[in-house]
């Protein structure tokens, strides 16, 4: 049986992505949630994600924590998959343009493979993943789908947030405010459904 955790310990050193995930937390529960979210301890090392899925991934990162802390971690793993490509660059979406390939180098390598596609569907995944330190888990996703577009547009975000425009907006993630995509993003999504269970658990 698992019971609620009082403490859960993030596994993301990735700043955007704490800000993301605490401006969620604090808007969908504000004070219902109860429960302490510690930073990443910065004494544990880089984490290599050598997994083929997300949801591998995850657990590398969420494991590695909660062994290292002995508290619950929570790691997400995100990837944008694209149809014409097969569902490229998915877990490589981080390193698509080479091992320490920047937001940029990616979206150009994606728009350079993406030239002669009509089809400009893609999504956005994301995998929520609790790790409990005797190895308990609870697991959620999140999906956003959209289109690419053939240039960048945007400031805000990271990644391939520049060209990418969620099916039924205009704009695309990086014109957004970061309000915004945080209320409709796959992050979004998949952190709600994880954390709805984790509220309906046993205290
Ligand atoms: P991570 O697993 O969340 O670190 O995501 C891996 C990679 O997927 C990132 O480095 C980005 O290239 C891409 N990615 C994930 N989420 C987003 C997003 O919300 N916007 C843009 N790119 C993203």
């Amino acid at each position: 049986m698992i019971f609620r955790p009082n403490e859960i310990v993030l596994a993301t050193a990735n700043s955007h992505k704490v800000t993301e995930i605490l401006n969620i937390l604090e808007t969908y529960y504000a004070k219902d949630l109860n429960i302490d979210i510690h930073p990443r301890p910065s004494d544990v090392g880089e984490i290599e994600e050598t997994g083929n899925t997300f949801l591998a991934n995850a657990r590398i990162k969420a494991s590695r924590i909660a062994q290292a802390t002995n508290l619950p971690a929570l790691a997400d793993d995100s990837g944008l998959l694209v149809n014409s490509l097969g569902g490229l660059p998915g877990v490589n979406s981080s390193c698509y343009a080479g091992e320490h390939a920047s937001d940029e180098e990616n979206v150009e390598k994606l728009l350079s493979e993406m030239r002669d596609f009509q089809d400009r569907g893609a999504s956005f995944i994301t995998q929520a993943l609790l790790v409990f330190p005797d190895g308990d888990e609870l697991s959620a996703t999140g999906e956003i789908k959209g289109q690419l577009l053939f240039y960048s547009k945007g400031q805000n975000g990271f990644g391939y947030d520049p060209v990418f425009k969620p099916d039924g907006y205009e704009t695309t993630f990086a014109e957004m405010s970061p309000e915004l995509k945080d209320s409709i993003s796959h992050r979004k999504k998949a952190f709600i459904a994880l954390f709805d269970q984790i509220l309906s658990l046993e205290p």
